[in-house]
């Protein structure tokens, strides 16, 4: 029984981070996807709305053999990931520019917690250049995000940004 974490704030959820998902499915029987709660950091959405987003476009996509929950966690990820018994953190590189941040806290998390390992995976080429901070400026300026997150994320920025 392999158990994954996979991490991040997913402010909002995009293509790229389901798409690490549905592969993490391939290779995992249980993936945790866990959301930082960051107090440091004003978000988009709660995190309530981000699990009820995540609980909804997760139904899309293909979960093979693997069972899929989402968590919310807070302080060191190592620390949470021993706590769930998980072997592995998992986390989407795009470009190499990802790979010197993700490197230093793939490290750290090492020196921290030698029994979980990292996983670094690689989204789909034409998620290659999406991130949650890019989708929302655009967004937000009145640009196009069609293909780049669900089409139930989109709605609900709409309704943000009408809100707001
Ligand atoms: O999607 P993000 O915002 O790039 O995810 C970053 C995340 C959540 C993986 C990272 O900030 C994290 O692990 N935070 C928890 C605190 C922690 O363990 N910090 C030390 C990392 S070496």
């Amino acid at each position: 029984m392999r158990r994954a974490i996979y991490p991040g704030s997913f402010d909002p959820i995009t293509n790229g981070h389901l798409d690490i998902i549905e592969r993490g499915c391939k290779l995992f029987d249980e993936i945790i996807v866990a959301i930082l709660v960051n107090p440091n950091k004003q978000p988009l959405f709660s995190i309530e709305e981000r699990e009820e987003i995540l609980s909804e476009v997760l139904k899309t996509i293909n979960h093979y053999n693997c069972t899929i929950l989402i968590e919310d966690f807070q302080g060191l990820l190592v620390e949470y990931a021993v706590k769930k018994n998980a072997d592995v953190i998992v986390r989407g590189i795009r470009a190499v520019s990802d790979y010197e941040y993700e490197l230093q806290m793939a490290l750290m998390n090492r020196r921290l917690e030698p029994r979980i390992e990292t996983v670094f995976m690689m989204p789909a080429e034409e998620y290659s250049y999406v991130s949650s901070r890019l989708v929302k400026e655009v967004f937000s300026l009145g640009g196009k995000i069609e293909g780049l997150v669900p089409e139930s994320v989109e709605e609900r920025m709409r309704e943000k940004l009408h809100q707001g």
